[in-house]
């Protein structure tokens, strides 16, 4: 499902865009990928969706309804630049407190400053680790988030166990990712804006388009809605749902830990 197979020499593969490499191998390109355009990262967020990945992360959060409450703790996973815990933190009025945990020094030290610049650093911890090797105690957190970072982890069904292990029971897994478009027309014009579109910008903003190049085919080989709602359930999640965005462009899937 998550286009993992065996390797000549035994190893695990997976997909890295629309090649098939080592999953060692995937994270070190994805690294460099997210070490080349952090610091143009957030500009170039906003280019690729034209602004909708501002609007898909705020009904992400509508849907978690922080609890306004110190004792409230939430882990942004693939946290990078910050966007989802700052959102969280705002809508718990300042109150609950957020572990943004990154695989990538780059985007995490571009959330860090951010962070200090929006005053909200006090309820901020940064943490440099890899998602399918949390470096937390379980049954920690009342909330797991990760928008738009686990079609880049190797092994998805890895950083899912990682998730409900690190899930407090009644705590809810939130994940926001990129999907499959089911709506004619609108998978045209999204094939096209993809394919032609965004490599050009992320070469005209970041001066190169190798890396946006991945970003839209690692878009295509990630499972649909009902895929990973079955890898998620897989993971030992309960009630798990999803809701699409913008007619698939986006999606996000919740599960609880009960
Ligand atoms: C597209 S960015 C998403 C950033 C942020 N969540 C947002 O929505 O703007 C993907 C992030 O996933 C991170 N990432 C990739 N592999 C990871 C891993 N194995 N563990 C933790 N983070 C990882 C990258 O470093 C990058 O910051």
């Amino acid at each position: 499902m998550t286009g993992e197979r065996i390797s000549a020499d035994g190893g695990m593969e997976t997909s890295y865009g629309f090649r098939q490499v080592g999953q060692g191998e995937k994270q070190a390109l994805v690294n460099d990928v997210f070490h080349k355009v952090a610091k143009r990262y957030d500009i170039m967020n906003d280019v690729m969706s034209m602004g909708l990945h501002r609007a898909w992360k705020d009904a992400m959060i509508a849907a978690l309804n922080p609890r306004k409450s110190a004792e409230y703790r939430t882990l942004d996973v693939a946290g990078g630049t910050g966007d989802i815990a700052f959102r969280i933190i705002e809508a718990s009025d300042r109150k609950a407190h957020s572990t943004v945990l990154d695989i990538n020094g780059s985007m995490l030290a571009v959330g860090a400053e951010r962070a200090e610049k929006k005053g909200l650093s006090a309820n901020l911890t940064f943490v440099e680790a890899n998602a399918e090797d949390l470096p937390f105690e379980a049954n920690s957190f009342d909330a797991y988030t990760i928008a738009f970072g686990i079609r880049n982890v190797p092994r998805i069904d890895v950083a899912l166990s990682e998730a409900y292990r690190v899930l407090k029971r009644g705590g809810r897994l939130l994940v926001l990712e990129f999907s499959e478009v089911d709506m004619p027309l609108l998978d045209r014009v999204y094939d096209a804006w993809s394919f032609n579109a965004i490599p050009q910008f992320g070469k005209m903003i970041t001066g190169d388009a190798e890396p946006y190049q991945y970003l839209v085919e690692s878009i295509r080989k990630f499972p649909n809605q009902r895929d990973f709602a079955t890898m998620i359930s897989a993971a030992g999640f309960s009630r798990v749902t999803y809701t699409s965005y913008t007619g698939g462009i986006a999606a996000l899937h919740s599960g609880w830990k009960i």
